[in-house]
């Protein structure tokens, strides 16, 4: 009687054993990385903005910041902005301001040979004159304009020519 007593007790602790193992397992193997997915798909999109602002600031040091501050008058007029204002600008001969805005950095006389009148316009604002950069690729240039919209006031950028 008392065998049978114990072997019973044996048989529902190992079930309770196996139960909780079963348990722990599942969620260890099925549901946590369910879990840490959801915990870490915002952080991946927010590495990868930060890179690429990162990517747009070192253009924007190297090629741009001579001349331009995001926020502040250098040479040139600052860039932040400057694509929500080609944008409002408008379409001209089938290209679209952002298009126009392109082909301005890549070389500003073809912008103005074209007559574009917000091109000619800005031509005309300042006494120095803009360098070409040929060789910008329009992926360089979207980071480079989303570096500049999206500058912290205080950079060293905006308020020194350099560091
Ligand atoms: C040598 C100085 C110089 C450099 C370097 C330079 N710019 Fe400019 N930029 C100017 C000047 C000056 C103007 C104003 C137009 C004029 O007077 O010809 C201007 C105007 C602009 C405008 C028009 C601004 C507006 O509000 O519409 C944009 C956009 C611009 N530059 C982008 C850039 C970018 C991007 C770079 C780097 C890839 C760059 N510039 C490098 C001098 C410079």
């Amino acid at each position: 009687m008392n065998k049978q007593r114990n072997m019973l007790l044996e048989m529902t602790v190992f079930a309770a054993f196996i139960f909780c193992l079963c348990y722990l397992l599942w969620n260890v193997n099925f549901y946590s990385p369910k879990k840490t997915g959801k915990a870490t798909a915002p952080d991946y999109a927010s590495t990868l903005k930060d890179e690429n602002l990162e990517k747009g600031r070192l253009l924007f040091r190297s090629y741009c910041n001579s001349c331009h501050y995001p926020d502040a008058n250098g040479l040139g007029p600052p860039l932040a902005g400057s694509r929500q204002r080609w944008e409002n600008a408008g379409s001209f001969k089938g290209k679209t301001g952002d298009q126009w805005l392109k082909a301005w950095i890549r070389n500003w006389k073809d912008v103005v040979a074209a007559g574009y009148p917000y091109g000619v316009m800005m031509a005309r604002s300042r006494e120095n004159e803009m360098n070409y950069f040929i060789n910008l690729t329009d992926q360089q240039i979207d980071l480079i304009l989303n570096y500049v919209d999206s500058a912290p006031k205080a950079t060293s950028e905006n308020s020194r020519r350099s560091r």
